[in-house]
């Protein structure tokens, strides 16, 4: 069991912990970097990356000595995701937006979240090029710098502007799959913005900056803080299906409100029939 005052001293260590960790990546953010790859070309990531998941993790794991960590670089190193138990797990992504920094790109983020009892309790989303300090715990509301942030009210993709992350479409065999998605948001929203960060784009659905945001091809640490965060402010997630959200295997549609949520289940369904329809054709005429 965690105990609130439990909980609010972690939220306090951790806040800390995060705004410090931040001055790395700002001290960082103009000058030239190491920069390696991981699965492919497009997957970047540079000494910081590692540098800020050490510290984030040493620190915390010396404050909380019986705590797990899931973090993307050192999961990316050992090649195995942890499971998440009951036992209290920090999901961190020491910088959301590599790409983005890389290029100086000031969407770029530290994203740290606590669960307990597989419940997310704390989520931090800190960009520390812009200044934008995204917190929430459990049942305690949304904010931004210390404001508290609603998402939208907006029912109609007509009316929304929509995020999707078209990167990973260089990864051929599911690239025609995200290029029909892209096809039919671009046909229906106001506009599409992809930005390059997962945790800070499910911060702007928080904030009402826009109406929903669907990727596929995420990982526990991109989402973990900015979920808690919508649902502080009002939003919700769920499964690209339809279904419940998992946060250990994301598959997303993050949204304002339930109606956009149904809508937009609704439109990738049906881009992603006209694709395998598009593809059988393709094949017959082969
Ligand atoms: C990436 C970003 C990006 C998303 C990718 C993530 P990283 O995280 O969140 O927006 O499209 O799927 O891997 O590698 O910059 O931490
Ligand atoms: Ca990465
Ligand atoms: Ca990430
Ligand atoms: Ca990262």
């Amino acid at each position: 069991m965690t105990t609130l005052e439990e909980l609010n001293y972690c939220y306090d260590f951790v806040l800390n912990l995060t705004i410090e960790s931040g001055k790395v990546i700002r001290d960082a953010f103009q000058g030239s970097k190491k920069i390696e790859t991981k699965a492919g070309d497009w997957d970047l990531v540079t000494q910081y990356d590692k540098k800020i998941e050490a510290i984030l993790i040493d620190n915390l794991a010396r404050r909380f000595p019986t705590h797990k960590f899931i973090g993307e670089e050192t999961v990316s190193h050992s090649n195995f995701l942890p499971e998440l138990t009951n036992v209290p797990t920090w999901l961190i992504d020491p910088i959301d937006g590599t790409t983005n920094f890389v290029h100086s790109f000031p969407h770029t983020c530290i994203s740290i979240a606590l669960a307990v009892n597989k419940e997310l309790e704390i989520g931090i989303v800190y960009n520390p090029i812009l200044e934008q300090l995204f917190t929430a715990r459990r049942g305690h509301g949304a904010f931004l710098n210390g404001k508290p942030i609603k998402s939208s009210n907006v029912e109609e993709l007509e009316h929304s502007l929509l995020c999707l992350e078209a990167s990973y479409a260089t990864i051929e065999d599911i690239r025609d799959i995200i290029l029909g998605r892209l096809e039919a948001f671009v046909s229906i929203a106001h506009g599409i913005r992809t930005m390059g960060s997962a945790a800070l784009t499910l911060c702007h659905v928080a904030m009402g900056a826009v109406e929903g945001y669907h990727s596929d091809n995420l990982m526990p640490w991109d989402v973990a803080a900015g979920v808690l965060i919508i649902r502080e402010a009002g939003g919700m997630v769920i499964d690209t299906n339809g279904g419940e959200f998992n946060v250990m295997s994301p598959k997303l549609i993050a949204v304002g409100n339930c109606r956009l949520a149904k809508e937009l289940v609704k439109l990738i369904k049906h881009a992603d029939i006209k694709t395998h329809q598009r593809s059988l054709l393709l094949q017959t005429m082969k």
